[in-house]
């Protein structure tokens, strides 16, 4: 028989965030059931409307799941084939996946190595060279919870004429100098997968956009090109949400702001107990509200705490072990315009300890206090 360890720290755990809800949703879900309506109903329309609300923008279009949100986002912005678009290896291979979809060709930008968000300048120098195509758009990704440095990245974007499409998979909430991530865009896109700060019991995502004709064409893609039902005026696809899983994302859209303090508590605690040891933790950019989607520290000796971690029963992850342009999918076939020596060392480096709203003090206190032995016993 399989024994399991005594006191096991997950990383994640999206079935805590179902247990803490677990009557509300199994009511919302039964609501649908007795509905008789499974896509495309009053519960999408109520989340849609409510999401809107809570980003702060006139739209909000859900789809499937955040890399059709993503590419939904850039076929709306006119990008296709033929087109450049600027965003970062250290991301999940979701954003490049996207941009390929919309038939267009990923350029790779380098990170900031204090926040692991788009470095503005890498992507002004990048723009100033000779390139291959037509530059038509960009995606800041807010990782890890924190937004990128949207002014000085949006004063490149105008300069060049770019769409700013923000991969906000990660940053549900999130704000920097006051404003919410998705609405410094010409649209954002959000992911819903169940480890998310915002997660549903599947997969889900959502356009958001201030701008009437951008969601328009986001509508008509996502459901075969119909303006008129069984007519198609364009070429589209199928991403829609589904009823069910707008039910549930209607009632955890309530605890959002709540979950994101809580994890922001839990940073801080993580904060205040591994603080001047030798792990590098999270900058926080000034004027950023972090969600800390992830708690992610650094140190050269990585592997050796996660290894350290786990015969503990704590568990680690590594968003993300390989930079998606060395991934074996890209890797000689994407080219490179700029050195991404950034985000090669911090993928290297990098370690995300468990952070779920869930997660006790108790816990947090032990990981910290493990990882201080640890870095004694070096
Ligand atoms: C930064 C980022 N972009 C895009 C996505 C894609 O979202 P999904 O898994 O819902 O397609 C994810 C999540 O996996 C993500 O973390």
């Amino acid at each position: 028989m399989k024994r399991s360890h005594p006191h096991l720290v997950k990383q994640s755990n999206p079935k805590a965030g179902y247990l803490s809800h677990k009557s509300e949703i199994k009511a919302a879900i039964q609501r649908v059931l007795e509905s008789g309506w499974y896509i495309l109903g009053h519960e999408v329309d109520a989340f849609e409307k409510a999401f809107a609300a809570y980003v702060g923008v006139k739209h909000a279009i859900g789809v499937a799941n955040g890399t059709d949100a993503l590419e939904l986002a850039l076929r709306a912005c006119g990008v296709g084939p033929g087109d450049l678009v600027f965003t970062v290896s250290h991301t999940a291979v979701a954003t490049i996946a996207a941009i390929e979809l919309a038939g267009a060709t990923p350029v790779f930008i380098d990170i900031d190595p204090a926040t692991y968000t788009m470095d503005p300048d890498s992507l002004a120098r990048a723009l100033a060279r000779p390139l291959k195509g037509r530059p038509k758009a960009v995606i800041p990704v807010h990782l890890y919870g924190q937004p990128a440095d949207m002014p000085a990245i949006l004063k490149v974007a105008r300069r060049y004429g770019l769409k700013v499409v923000e991969d906000c998979a990660q940053a549900h909430g999130a704000r920097l100098q006051g404003r919410m991530a998705g609405t410094w865009g010409d649209m954002a896109a959000f992911s819903f997968y169940p480890t998310k700060n915002l997660g549903a019991l599947g997969d889900g995502g959502m356009v958001v956009t201030n701008n009437a004709a951008l969601a328009e064409k986001v509508r008509l893609l996502q459901q075969y090109g119909w303006r008129q039902r069984y007519i198609s005026a364009v070429p589209g696809c199928n991403s829609r949400l589904d009823e069910i899983q707008a039910a549930v994302l209607r009632v955890k859209l309530q605890s959002l702001d709540k979950e994101n303090t809580k994890r922001g508590k839990l940073a801080g605690l993580y904060a205040s107990r591994i603080a001047g040891h030798s792990l590098t933790l999270p900058a926080i950019m000034p004027g950023a509200e972090h969600v800390f989607h992830q708690f992610v520290v650094r140190t050269s000796r990585r592997d050796d705490l996660r290894a350290y971690l786990e015969q503990l029963g704590i568990k680690t992850l590594i968003h993300y072990p390989v930079p998606v342009h060395l991934q074996p999918a890209y890797k000689g076939r994407v080219k490179l315009v700029t050195p991404l020596i950034n985000t090669e060392k911090a993928a290297r480096q990098i370690l995300s300890l468990p952070i779920y709203p869930e997660l006790s003090e108790k816990d947090v206190r032990l990981v910290a206090k493990m990882i201080i032995k640890w870095e004694g016993g070096l």
